[in-house]
């Protein structure tokens, strides 16, 4: 495991810019698992940055999403698809038919899944992959549990997670926060070459902690990633304690 501790949100997400800017450098036609949320907000202004300035380009990229809500189509403006349009599509030369997401529409949730993952397969394993980190130590929404899930997944969130994002978007309205969404499985991410996991914010210390000091658990679904052969942890001071700076190969 690497870690990279900088000072601020801002110098973490460019750090975090960095590394996903270099993998396409050296290959152009990689394959990019992303994440939503608020975390990465600042690594897509960064990359949008870098393909503005003319150091970056993404016209053979192809990127997959962690993540959908079950429910919300690509139009909804609190969908993961209509957040990476805002946050990174529409910014970038990427042929949007190399980006793929769970297709929240999907009523039939086995069908999401088995479709989400004959386009995993057919992608073979990323290149790179950005997580985030839950409250509860979720990546992607594999929420605790007493498995790793290695398959795409119908999720029910935890009540916590769903107080989370109500906090940081559906404007504060809990009733409007979707109670499942379909969610690449740990298997799949724990088979990309890289795996980024970035966390920023004081909330995020001790779970941060937890995942990558503590036992590998399905309870903390993030620590199944200590056994994975190239980890980047990146974060802010307040989100990257000693202990995790300690932990590191
Ligand atoms: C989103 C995702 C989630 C988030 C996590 C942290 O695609 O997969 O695991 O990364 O919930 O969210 P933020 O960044 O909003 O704290």
């Amino acid at each position: 495991m690497r870690v990279i501790r900088k000072a601020t949100y801002e110098e973490a997400s460019k750090a975090c810019a960095e590394l996903i800017a270099s993998q396409i450098r050296l290959k152009p036609d990689c394959k990019v698992g992303l994440a939503t949320g608020s975390t990465p907000v600042g690594t897509y202004k960064a990359l949008v940055d870098f393909y503005k300035e003319g150091s970056l380009d993404f016209s053979r990229v192809v990127t997959a999403n962690l993540d959908e809500y079950r429910g919300l189509g690509g139009d909804h403006d609190q969908s993961y698809r209509y957040f990476m349009n805002t946050n990174l599509f529409d910014h970038v030369n990427i042929d949007k038919k190399n980006t793929f997401v769970p297709d929240g529409l999907e009523a039939d949730a086995v069908k999401a899944c088995t479709d989400y993952d004959a386009i995993l397969k057919s992608l073979g394993h990323l290149d790179i992959q950005l997580l985030g980190i839950g409250g509860d130590g979720h990546i992607g929404f594999n929420e605790p549990a007493d498995a790793f899930c290695v398959n795409t997944q119908c999720i029910d969130l935890e009540k916590q997670t769903i107080e989370d994002n109500a906090r940081l978007f559906f404007n504060g309205k809990i009733d409007e926060v979707p109670t499942q969404a379909y969610t690449m499985g740990i298997g799949y991410i724990m088979k990309s070459t890289t795996v980024i996991l970035m966390a920023t914010g004081a909330g995020k210390k001790d779970i941060v902690e937890k995942a990558f000091t503590g036992p590998v658990t399905p309870s903390v679904p993030a620590s199944i990633l200590q056994l994975h052969p190239n980890v980047v942890v990146i974060g802010d001071e307040a989100a990257i304690s000693e202990k995790v700076v300690a932990a590191a190969d």
